[in-house]
């Protein structure tokens, strides 16, 4: 074998393959950064250690990456979003073979178990020669092992576990136990590494924006999920396809008429709550933020609690990013054969641990990633993908040409970052989180205009010193939310 990889059958690789050529031609961004930069190999030299999601689109980011010059190693950022041929495309190659695979080192199949998923987390970050020095992350693991992995080897230990401590995390210390104990530098090594990271989520940006304020960050970072053209275009439009599309294939419930009700009306929540309304369904939706919650009701969406929902919904989707949104006491209250699901990055919106720990509750599985929950008195609950984000558990994510902005944006800010990782920092020269500034937003945005035969207007110049812009952009002020 040229080089280490796991995933679940090579032999996926010519269907793999096939997809990732269809949705080359939906990802119309990435292939014109692919062109533009195909002589100037912005990224020779970058090795980028990348977790995010082992699907298709991704497939198509990968290969963009190297294209432009960088060498890379992936890992899925969930257990459960693999898409095996995708990964077996990507391990084989354009040009290679199952028997010669010339392609990148991936790391994920569909059903990882929870010790596998921080092997492979561990495996992106550890690589043959020289270690990586670019992370690109979807929700942050891969920048908390090491940021994890630093602070325990300097305490000259792992904390030992204790009873508090979820599956998930004892499973991280036992995995960064593992690695000291082979390399007790490992981790100071692969940060000092590093140059910077660019974050796809919400929560992972949330995470980092921690570890800044604390003085914590030991590497700049560009918040890619804040680009106008990711938040406002994946996590609103993809969700409202994807969210559907999860639901039909676990399930194939008819949505019109039911009772749907959406936790978090931010830019996940908008695109949840707009698709199950485009079928027909009435939606409800609970929030803690009264602007939201405002605009929820002028949408003209019932606005609740989930302590009321919970009884007559029909169907529940969390998409806030934060804990115990859905509770176990909710669920036991909830109607027979109620469908419960995530679509936010962590599976702790839905107390999964509270509802196997209900007194007499059975979990039967109807197929992989869909499981009844029966109570003693014979009532169920259908819960989507074990409580994990939905979309790409049951389905398989977000289409190519909305991941098209999203991975454009995460393209350019790999090569911004990768160029210039000193010119992220603060005032006081701590590394910092970043947004790509507004005119790479716009590029990206126009980068997808022309597929939907959308004719711009151009500004004339004295129109443009009216208002108090250049001609070329960017046409908004930082402030402006779109
Ligand atoms: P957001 O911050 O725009 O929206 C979350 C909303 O939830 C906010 O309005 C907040 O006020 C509300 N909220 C927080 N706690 C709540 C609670 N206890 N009850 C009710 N509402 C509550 O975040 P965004 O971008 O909508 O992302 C939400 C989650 O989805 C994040 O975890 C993000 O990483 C994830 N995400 C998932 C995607 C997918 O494909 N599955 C795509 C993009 C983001």
């Amino acid at each position: 074998m040229p080089f280490d990889f796991k995933v679940a059958d090579l032999s996926l690789a010519e269907a793999g393959r096939h997809q990732i050529r269809l949705a080359e031609h939906e990802m119309p961004g990435l292939m014109a950064l692919r062109e533009e930069y195909a002589a100037a190999q912005p990224l020779a030299g970058a090795r980028i250690a990348g977790s995010l999601h082992m699907t298709v689109q991704t497939a198509v980011l990968i290969e963009t990456l190297v294209a432009l010059g960088a060498q890379v190693r992936w890992a899925s950022c969930n257990i459960f979003s693999t898409q095996d041929e995708a990964a077996a495309a990507v391990v084989v190659g354009p040009r290679g073979t199952v028997d010669e695979p010339a392609g990148v080192p991936v790391f994920a199949w569909k059903g990882e178990s929870l010790p596998d998923y921080w092997e492979c987390t561990d495996a992106i970050l550890t690589w043959p020669g020289e270690g990586p020095n670019m992370i690109l992350d979807d929700g942050g693991d891969a920048t908390m092992l090491v940021h994890k992995g630093k602070e325990w080897e300097a305490a000259g230990q792992v904390p030992p576990t204790t009873e508090g401590d979820s599956e998930e995390f004892s499973v991280f210390k036992a995995l960064v136990r593992r690695t000291l104990a082979a390399d007790p530098q490992k981790w100071t090594t692969v940060a000092a590494g590093i140059k910077g990271v660019t974050e796809e989520t919400t929560t992972g940006v949330h995470r980092l924006y921690q570890l800044a304020e604390a003085r914590e960050l030991l590497f700049p970072a560009i918040n890619v999920n804040d680009s106008v053209t990711k938040s406002k275009f994946d996590n609103k439009y993809g969700c409202r396809h994807s969210l559907v599309d999860g639901l039909n294939r676990a399930t194939d419930v008819l949505i019109g008429g039911k009772v749907a009700v959406v936790a978090g009306y931010g830019d996940v929540g908008k695109g949840c709550a707009e698709s199950l309304r485009g079928q027909g369904a009435r939606v409800v939706v609970t929030e803690i933020d009264p602007i939201c919650a405002l605009q929820a009701a002028m949408e003209g969406y019932q606005v609740t609690t989930m302590d009321q929902a919970a009884e007559f919904g029909d169907i529940f989707v969390t998409a806030t990013g934060c804990f115990d949104v859905i509770t176990a006491e909710h669920m036991a209250r909830m109607k027979n054969k109620a469908i419960v699901a995530n679509i936010g990055h962590f599976d702790n919106e839905i107390d999964m641990a509270g509802l196997a720990a209900t007194a007499g509750v059975t979990k039967t599985e109807i197929k992989p990633q869909v499981h009844e929950w029966t109570y003693a008195d014979g009532r169920s609950i259908i819960v989507l993908s074990e409580g994990r984000l939905m979309n790409l558990g049951n389905a398989t994510g977000h289409p190519s040409f909305v991941m098209s902005n999203s991975f454009s944006n995460q393209t350019i800010a790999q090569i911004e970052l990768f160029a210039h990782p000193e010119a992220y920092v603060d005032v006081d020269g701590h590394p910092s989180v970043t947004t790509l500034p507004k005119h790479l937003d716009e590029k990206v945005a126009r980068l997808h205009l022309d597929p939907l035969g959308v004719e711009l207007t151009e500004l004339r110049k004295d129109q443009a010193e009216y208002l108090g812009v250049d001609v070329a952009g960017p046409y908004k002020p930082e402030h402006y939310r779109y």
